[in-house]
């Protein structure tokens, strides 16, 4: 009796996500006033666009900040909409639209509303944690499908053919996180209408539309409205602390996604949404950020191969370079934790993306300044000219 409670869920136990970690310790550094250099932030160096910076002023000053509807405000839902006419040609009605707390509690509520505990889930590996993590907290069954170079990190309808079993849902990212790495609209057409035809459930994450470097980008709902679409307003928007996201929901999850929407969060952050509904007034400042992001990336991909760095995925979008270390380590965490202790120069480390082989690669974002990065690179230059090289290199990763 009276002893101290220590039972934890194992459910809970899910992996930490690293680069939340190194951003951390960057932080704590920085505090310290020692240099820091941070090339492992996933998220825009630039505020939110100057309209909804204005409308959110507005707001604070003639509203009471009060829930809204746990789906969102009717006018946030439409000026979503709205932006699937101007960007993609598409029509979405309000109904369709759910605002949700980041793109993050939209993948929440799309797991939620499509899978039971003991569903099988297919994610491509390497990729984003969350979706492993919270699935498995979910009870879901992951298979990690290895995506390499070679079909540019993304899955096929070849690979998810030669599945043992037909599972119930397949995440995809276009662009992904780490690698930046996009299917082309007739991939992912084939790859929609594959999920359609095999009873599959395809959840399309679409949150880095917007940040591309030259390849199409296409909303899974141009195929098929049976596909979950979720989005957010942190990337391209650049407002990842508003935790503001979206998702586009078929009309048979709708019901299910209402219910579990008002149980978990009562309505997404009001004062974000009433700011967010002027967020498509902001296309020209925000595409200004996009070209910022390609002289960052082109900087990378010139300068990484020259000091040694010579094996990254292509980023197609995104703001990242997802690169292979093995010449140096098969332990990116403890080497990338060296790497920052010794120089300042903060990277995210790989085990977040590739439970397998993700100690050969560490992701480096492109997202911040460009000043900043040059340096770093300088910095990283000097520093891997003085590491020990391992004797043998990981053979498989071509270019
Ligand atoms: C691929 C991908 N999906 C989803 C998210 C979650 O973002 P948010 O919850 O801010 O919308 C991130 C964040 O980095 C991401 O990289």
């Amino acid at each position: 009796m009276g002893g101290r409670l220590v039972r934890v869920s194992d459910r809970g136990q899910v992996p930490p996500f690293y680069a939340m970690r190194v951003f951390d310790v960057a932080l704590a550094r920085r505090a310290a006033g020692r240099p820091v250099y941070l090339l492992n932030a996933g998220q825009p160096g630039t505020p939110a666009p100057a309209a909804v910076r204005a409308a959110a002023h507005r707001a604070l000053d003639t509203d009471r900040i009060g829930y809204t509807s746990q789906l969102g405000i009717p006018e946030l839902r439409d000026a979503i909409a709205g932006h699937y006419r101007h960007w993609y040609g598409l029509d979405v009605g309000r109904s369709e639209v759910v605002a949700t707390t980041g793109s993050s509690g939209g993948f929440l509520l799309a797991f939620l509303a499509a899978f039971d505990p003991g569903d099988t889930v297919v994610l491509a590996r390497p990729g984003y944690p969350a979706y492993r993590n919270v699935l498995t907290a979910l009870g879901c069954r992951v298979i990690e499908l290895p995506c390499g170079p070679e079909t540019r990190f993304q899955p096929t309808v070849a690979a998810l053919s030669a599945l043992p079993e037909r599972p119930a849902g397949l995440v995809l990212a276009s662009p992904a996180n780490p690698t930046g790495t996009m299917v082309t609209p007739g991939e992912l057409a084939e790859i929609t209408a594959w999920c359609d035809a095999n009873g599959v459930r395809l959840v399309s994450d679409e949150i880095y539309h917007g940040i591309t470097y030259g390849g199409e980008k296409s909303c899974a709902w141009a195929t098929s409205r049976d596909a979950i679409v979720v989005n957010s307003f942190s990337k391209y928007f650049s407002m990842t602390g508003w935790r503001l996201g979206w998702v586009l929901c078929p009309a048979e999850l709708l019901d299910s996604v209402d219910r579990l929407a008002s149980n978990f969060a009562l309505c997404p952050p009001t004062l974000a949404q009433q700011a967010a509904v002027h967020a498509f007034e902001g296309y020209a400042e925000l595409d200004a950020n996009v070209a910022r992001y390609r002289e960052n990336r082109d900087l990378l991909l010139g300068r990484l191969p020259e000091i040694g760095l010579d094996r990254l995925a292509p980023a197609d979008g995104a703001f990242y370079v997802y690169a292979d270390v093995s010449r140096w380590t098969s332990d990116s965490l403890a080497w990338s934790g060296r790497l920052l202790d010794e120089t300042g120069v903060a990277v995210a480390p790989g085990i977040d993306f590739d439970p397998v082989d993700g100690g050969k690669f560490i992701r480096l974002s492109f997202a911040g300044d460009g000043a900043e990065i040059a340096t770093a690179v300088d910095i990283l230059a000097a520093w891997l000219a003085e590491q020990p090289e391992q004797p043998e290199r990981f053979a498989t990763f071509h270019r």
